[in-house]
């Protein structure tokens, strides 16, 4: 069933910040590219790669439902640009995906207060996501916090992370 006018404008906006979090993530990529952190680097790239399919699953959802996707202006969070530490790419990351998670919080409560019962699967899912991708973010903050600018604690971090698989439901997302 066709969903509401003003809540296909709230999910045509959480696409919208999905690829703002993939470009979000791609851009910290190549901050940390520009520190020679490979594996770091790889990471995030996989990471933004994951927004693209969480795009794409709303986007799915709304044609589905003979509604109208529509992606709307980007522009990047003012400390993407601010990068100065590996720590500050994390946290920035962190604050990003915090965002996403409220944005779908919000997303869940206008479909309820619409009664549409559709997308409950839907959001669901995110709902869940959302806890686990702030949960993996936040653990590489705090050991991060740990190594406190450590260069070979640094390094052992870049490569664990090059070995690291993208947590997903997607079987072609992250390769
Ligand atoms: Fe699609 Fe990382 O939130």
């Amino acid at each position: 069933m066709k969903m509401k006018a003003a809540l296909e404008k709230k999910f045509n906006a959480q696409i919208t910040l999905e690829f703002e979090a993939s470009l979000v993530y791609r851009q910290l990529g190549i901050e940390m590219d520009q520190r020679d952190l490979p594996g770091m680097a790889g990471w995030l790239r996989r990471q933004a790669d994951e927004e693209i399919v969480h795009a794409n699953k709303f986007i799915d959802h709304l044609n589905d439902r003979d509604n109208h996707p529509v992606i709307g202006n980007i522009t990047l969070p003012p400390s993407v640009a601010k990068i100065d530490s590996v720590l500050s790419c994390f946290e920035a990351a962190l604050k990003h995906e915090q965002k996403v998670s409220e944005s779908i919080r919000d997303l869940y409560r206008a479909a309820e207060a619409d009664g549409d019962l559709d997308s409950r699967p839907l959001l669901n899912w995110f709902l869940d996501e959302q806890i686990e991708e702030e949960a993996t973010v936040s653990e590489i903050v705090s050991r991060i916090e740990l190594i406190n600018d450590d260069g070979p604690g640094l390094l052992r971090l870049d490569a664990e992370l090059a070995e690291r698989p993208i947590r997903s439901t997607e079987p072609t997302a992250g390769k």
